[in-house]
């Protein structure tokens, strides 16, 4: 799997964001150790705070499915058809990779359009994070 189709996976996800209430749409692509590909988006609720982000969508989709091990997401969000900035991880998510992922190799790819892109591990987005290592 190339980096260029994980995003162009994210953007795809992104078209199914059920998001009435900030319009703020969000799609991930979470890619397994084992090459398969998980697409998560934002589904919002009326009551605000049941809403789950794109990135959990996609690994609890992933977890859910009996996956363990991942490499790496991309994530596009934004307003309107196409996303105009870097939508980065918001900390729960960062906490939910925190649990399943290697802060030192798994790769966040943030992305604005299928040739503009960043990137960061998830120790670098997360420095000093708790997880299973430390109970
Ligand atoms: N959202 C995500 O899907 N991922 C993030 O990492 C940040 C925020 C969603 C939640 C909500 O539906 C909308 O974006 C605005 O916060």
């Amino acid at each position: 799997m190339d980096k260029k189709e994980l995003i162009r996976l994210a953007l795809e996800a992104r078209q199914m964001s059920y998001s009435p209430y900030s319009k703020y749409k969000v799609g991930a692509a979470l890619l397994t150790k084992g090459g398969k590909v998980y697409q998560g988006c934002n589904i919002e609720n009326a009551a605000y705070t049941p809403t789950n982000c794109a990135e959990r969508t996609a690994f609890f989709k992933a977890v859910s499915e009996g996956e363990r091990e991942f490499e790496a997401i991309a994530i596009a969000g934004g307003y309107g058809e196409e996303p105009v900035d870097y939508a980065w991880p918001c900390g729960v998510c960062r906490q939910v990779m925190m649990e399943f992922c290697e802060p030192k190799s798994f790769l966040v790819i943030t992305v604005k359009s299928e040739t503009e892109y960043q990137e960061a591990t998830l120790e670098e987005m997360l420095p000093c994070g708790f997880g299973a290592n430390n109970l």
